[in-house]
């Protein structure tokens, strides 16, 4: 089979979200449930580190796979947080998470091999992994099982030619939090099929209702064949900054994924990498203020939905994110964003860019103050009752 990443480019839709956001551009007063990026600044002990680091002229080249300090910190905190026992040199400082995911899934796939991916998922999976010469096979979470991945469907998608699982918990779009009961059952059948995971935990800070995360690294069994991609940008609110990691203890595939990373940006932003080793040194309470608000909007959004006609959703328990069922306005996700923006101004993610069972929801991101969240709603209810 001919492959080459130029013609798989032509296979990909544009960014659904992307559509969306530039009609927005033009309109005024519009109020954005579209941005998933938290609406905090960066902590300022991690501002001046990175402001440091430039006054100190740390504006060379940092290794390949990362700064030694950061990565040595990065393994302590996935040995404490994550249950995780992996060294600096089982670590690599990516280009947010967004590289770390494009490494892991280049590096695994042979052209034909078929990715499972547990849908709705993230609007970068299925085309990263098209771009790389593979096939995803998107399998349904459906929302009366809290859109979990369902361990029977899992096992059915699985053919001679399946080599690679992903799982994003929390997640994005939904919210859903996969508890480590889920990950086992999960974890049992990627070991009896011997499939490689990746485990992407952006959201592992965001989590509620006094919940935990677990990492699928950390299951018994399962740490030589997880990928575990991580980030700044949500837990720290260091979304522009652009750093990331992963980590494996495949050591044949951890080689594969530097070599990709040295072909491409060379090493991370050098300063921004000391930005990132105060983070994870440095005090953690804005992390748990930050979540902290984050839980309240989720409560006060979801209130408001549930006292909404033609509308509904289950709660969300990690992300900042809020996946709205529309079935009963007996619009299609499209429709209902485009007219919901073009009505009302406010700006929601169409399901269907998150993959083809979501056509009966759109997106709501709720990192903005509660007065934006209450007339978003407001609009909401507008647009409802009109409809
Ligand atoms: C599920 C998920 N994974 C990975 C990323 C990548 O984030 P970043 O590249 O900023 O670390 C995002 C960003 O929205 C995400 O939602």
């Amino acid at each position: 089979m001919e492959y080459s990443i130029s013609s798989s480019l032509d296979k990909i839709p544009k960014s659904g979200i992307r559509r969306l956001f530039d009609l927005a551009q033009n309109m005024e007063g519009v109020i954005s449930l579209g941005i998933g990026e938290p609406d905090f600044n960066t902590p300022q002990n991690i501002v001046d580190a990175a402001i440091k680091a430039l006054k100190e002229n740390k504006t060379y080249y940092a290794p390949n796979s990362g700064l030694l300090e950061l990565r040595k910190a990065v393994s302590e905190k996935m040995k404490l947080d994550n249950k995780i026992d992996v060294s600096e040199n089982e670590i690599l400082i990516t280009v947010g998470g967004g590289e770390a995911l494009s490494l892991a899934i280049q590096s695994t796939i042979k052209t034909g091999d078929e990715i499972i991916v547990p849908s709705p998922s993230f609007v970068a999976y299925s085309p990263t992994i098209l771009l790389s010469g593979g096939k995803p096979i998107e399998v349904e979470c459906k929302e009366e099982e809290n859109f979990i991945l369902n361990p029977d469907s899992l096992e059915e998608s699985i053919t001679e030619n399946t080599n690679l699982l992903i799982i994003n918990t929390p997640s994005n779009p939904t919210g859903a939090v996969m508890e480590k009961k889920d990950l086992e059952k999960i974890a049992d059948i990627v070991q009896e099929y011997n499939l490689k995971v990746i485990s992407d935990e952006v959201y592992e800070k965001l989590i509620y209702d006094g919940k935990i995360h677990t990492s699928m690294a950390s299951l018994n069994g399962m740490e030589n064949n997880v990928i575990t991609i991580n980030s700044f940008s949500k837990t720290y609110s260091m979304t522009g900054w652009r750093v990331g990691y992963l980590s494996s203890k495949d050591e044949t595939l951890f080689e594969r994924m530097l070599k990709l990373h040295m072909y491409g940006p060379v090493c991370n932003n050098t300063f921004a990498q000391f930005g990132a080793l105060e983070a994870l040194k440095g005090p953690q309470d804005s992390v748990y203020q930050m979540r902290d608000e984050f839980e309240k909007r989720r409560d006060l959004l979801l209130k408001r939905i549930k006292e909404m006609n033609g509308v509904n959703a289950i709660k969300p328990e990690g992300a900042f994110y809020l996946f709205m069922n529309i079935s009963e306005t007996g619009m299609k996700s499209d429709e209902f964003s485009e007219r919901l923006l073009n009505e009302e101004k406010v700006v929601t993610v169409p399901g269907s860019a998150f993959g083809p069972y979501s056509n009966n929801f759109v997106r709501l991101a709720y990192p903005l103050k509660a007065e934006k969240i209450n007339e978003a709603c407001d609009r909401i209810n507008k647009f409802l009752s009109k409809n």
